[in-house]
């Protein structure tokens, strides 16, 4: 398996595009930027929304044994200081005393990568939580952070969700959410930033059965991105040494995904034993354990975490379905992105402006909308249309032409194949729904 990036223009390819068609924009560009933060356009809010939506799907619609919760993003010191990230969610940080750069020195090989100097201060703990105050009065009891993680917001609402929900072990609680970390040096686009979302599932088992969920889940969330259009070869798994393990795990596996500068993290799935309810219980007081009826005995659940960034699987999607190819002579650059996460699924393209086909276009407009995210486009050539479609990933365009007036069909393009097809517009939405779920 190759570690080499398919072509060494690919990032910035990506990063161009998603500025130019309105997936990502540098953050507050008007004012210069704001280092390695970004906001999400019109074609990014949907295709962010489509990557949250399909792990939802994934891991609670579709399944009896996992709810969702929405917890608060400020959380008080006392958090923290349970789950240990006060004392050791840090990284190591060192100056460069020839540049005064700053980096985080297990990413810099020993050298500057300003100057090339090898001269740097001793090393020391950087904790990465943002720290901001609650209220008006800055004293001590005002202290808050914004949370580095979702997952605590499952562990400190375990036994909330145990009583409403009645599920028991084994069951999991599933959260979508910003998280925020003041990472030294926040780099490659979105895949590092200050502010990105997660998207983290707690699933709580018996202590003796955590081996063989911490395997099923690390199937499960493979198997997640192959679905949706990630090729084996741009993954792999990495499970990590003892000596590299987080202060709460008991086993990691990251999932990596071959960015253009190599293997990287993309999830990671870890088997974080009791330690997370044992630390919440001892410092609040609150039991948080399960007690079985059946055995009756009562027990710490052991926890598999499967946790995803959802605005780095977004850059990772982005990435892998980016292509040329040749179409009729010309090169085009298509998107061929899983019609799930398309920001739109349909484009409706009226062949020309006249009145008369407006009217019918809208009407087939008024057709999908209910169904599809469907764009709508009259301008310029439908060869250069076509083109603009398959640039954002668009999985099918439906052209209403002269024909349509008479015999009240359409043609239907297909993004990866450009096959067309006549279609009847009362069989439109049905035609591709049929398409799409063989997908
Ligand atoms: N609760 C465990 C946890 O947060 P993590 O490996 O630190 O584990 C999980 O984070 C995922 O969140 C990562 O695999 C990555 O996809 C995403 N992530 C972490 N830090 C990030 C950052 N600074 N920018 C973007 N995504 C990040």
């Amino acid at each position: 398996m190759s570690d080499a990036p398919r072509d060494t223009q690919l990032l910035e390819k990506v990063i161009n595009l998603a500025k130019r068609r309105g997936f990502i924009y540098p953050s507050a560009e008007i004012y210069g930027g704001f280092r390695s933060t970004y906001d999400y356009g019109p074609l990014g809010v949907l295709m962010l929304r489509n990557v949250k939506n399909a792990w939802w799907r994934s891991m609670v619609q579709l399944r009896d044994d996992v709810v969702g919760i929405d917890a608060a993003i400020l959380s008080p010191p006392a958090i923290w200081a349970a789950s240990g990230h006060l004392e050791t969610f840090t990284d190591p940080l060192v100056d460069c005393k020839n540049c005064h750069g700053r980096w985080r020195e297990d990413k810099i090989d020993g050298q500057c990568p300003t100057c090339g100097s090898r001269d740097f201060t001793e090393s020391r703990a950087f904790n990465l939580m943002f720290k901001t105050q609650a209220g008006p009065v800055a004293d001590e009891g005002a202290t808050a952070y914004l949370r580095p993680e979702t997952a605590q917001g499952m562990f400190t609402n375990f036994a909330n969700v145990l009583t409403t929900s009645r599920k028991k072990p084994p069951f999991g609680i599933a959260q979508v959410g910003k998280s925020f970390r003041n990472e030294i040096t926040p780099q490659n686009f979105v895949f590092r930033t200050r502010e990105f979302e997660q998207m983290e599932m707690e699933y709580f088992v018996a202590p003796d059965e955590d081996e063989q969920w911490y395997r099923y889940w690390i199937d499960q969330r493979l198997d997640w991105y192959l679905t949706l259009g990630i090729p084996r070869e741009q993954l792999r798994l990495h499970e990590h040494a003892p000596e590299d393990l987080s202060h709460y795990s008991k086993g990691t596996t990251d999932l990596e995904f071959l960015f253009p500068w190599g293997f990287d993290e993309l999830e990671g799935i870890a088997n974080r034993g009791n330690y997370d309810l044992t630390a919440h219980s001892n410092a609040s007081g609150t039991k948080l354990e399960y007690f079985d009826q059946v055995a009756n005995e009562r027990y710490t659940p052991h926890v598999i975490e499967p946790a995803a960034g959802a605005t780095r699987a977004m850059m990772a999607f982005l990435l892998s379905a980016y292509h040329e190819d040749e179409v009729d002579g010309d090169v085009r650059s298509v998107l061929r992105l899983h019609w799930r996460l398309a920001p739109h699924q349909v484009a409706v393209l009226p062949l020309s402006k006249k009145p008369e086909l407006e009217t019918v276009s809208r009407e087939v407009l008024g057709l999908l909308q209910p169904h599809f995210m469907t764009d709508y486009d009259v301008t310029q050539s439908i060869g250069k249309r076509y083109r603009r479609q398959d640039e954002v990933g668009t999985p099918y365009c439906v052209t209403v032409d002269f024909d349509t007036l008479t015999d009240r069909a359409v043609t239907l393009r297909d993004r990866d194949t450009t096959e067309q097809t006549r279609v009847a517009i009362d069989e439109l939405a049905g035609e591709i729904w049929r398409r799409t779920s063989q997908l």
